[in-house]
């Protein structure tokens, strides 16, 4: 049953289950410590010649070839995404000036892509002040017993620059300045954070991104991608509710893809 034909009374005791256990789960911040990364036997795993050759270029271009060797497989696969991804915006936030950048990422969850994001920064010609990932549910746990937490620290050592942050905290309450904001995979429907684990009085969707519009400098580019069509259907309602103009670029393709449903990307220029 989803949630949306869920019975209100259903609806309403999965968000109070959700809510117990992000209570506990932020009294307790219970870890095993530090993670150790995990390299994968990441040579020769795109077969696909096009895919080598695109991996290549970025590697070179973005010096992003020391991750392949620390970065287990999926880990590796879905940097290489999302440097394709910010690798599709770049000639626009060089066009705009925007320079050198200042960005923050809402909802980073274990800021696995903070390697990409960081050479992106680095080496894309934008001149890099600033990384901070923000997390509300950052004690969040995985089957292995470490937390997002846990793992956002050991993607920052590994990095080695304090210029990359990561902040526990709700986004609705950083007041930085910045001039580049992701939004991977924002909550835009009540069931996605449901089935997500988070309690109900957590979804506010217009909120934060008016709260991300409002605090991106001019210029500046907010980046959002979208679980499918319905997903950004549902943040362009936001959006135009809002009144903010948005580029719609629909689904994002790269053969680094490694997801059953496209990501839809939309961009918004101030
Ligand atoms: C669907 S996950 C996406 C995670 C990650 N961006 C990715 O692409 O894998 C959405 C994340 O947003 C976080 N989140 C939800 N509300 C938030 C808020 N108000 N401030 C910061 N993070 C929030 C959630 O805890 C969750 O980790």
């Amino acid at each position: 049953m989803t949630v949306r034909t869920m019975k209100p009374w259903k609806r309403a005791l999965l968000s109070t289950r959700n809510q117990v256990k992000y209570l506990f789960r932020r009294c307790f911040r219970l870890s095993l410590g530090e993670v150790r990364l995990k390299p994968g036997a990441n040579d020769g795993l795109f077969t696909d010649p096009k895919t080598r050759e695109r991996e290549e270029q970025l590697l070179e271009h973005y010096h992003f070839d020391r991750w392949k060797h620390k970065l287990g497989r999926v880990d590796y696969q879905l940097n290489l995404y999302h440097l394709d991804l910010m690798d599709s915006v770049r000639h626009r936030l060089i066009s705009l000036g925007v320079h050198p950048v200042r960005l923050v990422d809402v909802g980073s969850r274990t800021f696995y892509y903070a390697p990409c994001l960081y050479h992106f920064g680095t080496y894309g010609g934008l001149e890099l002040k600033s990384i901070c990932g923000i997390e509300l549910d950052p004690y969040r746990r995985y089957r292995n017993g470490y937390t997002a937490y846990d793992y956002a620290l050991a993607y920052m050592k590994e990095i080695g620059d304090p210029v990359v942050r990561y902040e526990a905290m709700d986004f609705a309450a950083y007041e930085q300045s910045y001039n580049v904001c992701t939004m991977f995979l924002p909550f835009v429907t009540e069931q996605a954070l449901l089935h997500w684990g988070l309690p109900l009085r957590t979804f506010m969707p217009q909120r934060l991104i008016e709260h991300a519009y409002e605090h991106l400098a001019s210029p500046g580019v907010l980046l959002i991608t979208n679980k499918g069509p319905e997903e950004q259907r549902a943040l362009h309602e936001l959006l135009d509710d809002m009144g903010i103009p948005y580029e719609s670029r629909d689904a994002f393709a790269s053969p680094f893809d490694p997801y059953d449903v496209p990501r839809y990307v939309t961009i918004v220029t101030k």
